[in-house]
């Protein structure tokens, strides 16, 4: 028991299928379903080429799959990029005993952690890259229930997102993936009339 509850602190969600055959159900973790289960792969990043494309890719995959850079606003990608380091420090230090075993069993003997430098590369880069986010001064009515519906569906995982950086004939496609989305990640699915008025509001603040 012990032990399965250390390797949930560690491992997040990489053992909800063994613990769950473990313990007959995945619900003691309470951070299981967090780590990302789909990103992208290395060559369709932004600047693939460059030198922070492939730090980031390098250590941000160790773990779990590489999250796309516009999943998280600027904002929130700095404090999660701190998280992860002090993940990958712990997990790159592991060596004996308990925690050795841990390791092993996960299968991660090798997990590096970043120099200052290399970490600052990818926060800038994810910075860079990251979601662009609703300017709520631009929004004519924040009391309307197109923009309350959107606000409470869309801003479940990330902040609110810039409605204007997709064309009206855009939208329909990105919501169709955000509902995939939601439907990995176990949150709050519109109804078919919220859908409606969330497509609303994004058309009315399109691009177009
Ligand atoms: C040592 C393993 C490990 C490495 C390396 C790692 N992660 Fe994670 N990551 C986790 C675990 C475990 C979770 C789930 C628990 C949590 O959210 O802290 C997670 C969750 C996440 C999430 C989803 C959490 C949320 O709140 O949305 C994102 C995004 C993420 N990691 C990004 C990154 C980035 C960026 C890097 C590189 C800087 C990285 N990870 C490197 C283990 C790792
Ligand atoms: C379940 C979590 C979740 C919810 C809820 C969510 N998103 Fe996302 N969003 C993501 C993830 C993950 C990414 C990055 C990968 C991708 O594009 O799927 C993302 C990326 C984006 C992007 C940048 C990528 C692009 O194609 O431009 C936009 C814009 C966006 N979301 C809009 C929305 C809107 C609008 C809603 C509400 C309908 C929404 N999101 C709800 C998880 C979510």
């Amino acid at each position: 028991m012990v032990l399965l509850i250390a390797i949930c602190l560690i491992t997040g969600t990489a053992f909800t299928a063994s613990a769950s055959r473990m313990m007959g159900d995945g619900k003691m973790c309470s951070m299981m379903g967090r780590m990302p289960k789909t990103g992208v792969d290395p060559e369709n990043l932004p600047e693939a080429e460059s030198s922070e494309a492939k730090t980031y890719a390098k250590f941000c995959s160790q773990c779990h799959a590489l999250p796309n850079p516009r999943r998280n606003s600027a904002k929130d990608w700095k404090a999660l990029v701190e998280r992860m380091d002090a993940r990958m420090r712990m997990m790159s230090r592991m060596g004996g005993g308990m925690m050795g075993m841990i390791k092993r069993m996960m299968g991660r003997g090798r997990v590096e952690a970043m120099t200052t430098k290399e970490k600052e590369a990818v926060i800038a880069y994810l910075e860079k890259h990251a979601l662009k986010t609703l300017d709520k001064s631009k929004i004519a009515s924040l009391d309307a229930p197109e923009y309350k519906t959107f606000e409470k569906i869309c801003s479940q995982c990330h902040e609110p997102p810039d409605p204007s950086v997709h064309t009206k004939s855009e939208w329909p496609r990105v919501v169709r993936k955000m509902e995939e989305n939601i439907k990995e990640a176990g949150v709050e699915a519109p109804s078919p009339e919220e859908k409606e008025l969330m497509l609303e509001f994004l058309r009315l603040n399109s691009a177009d």
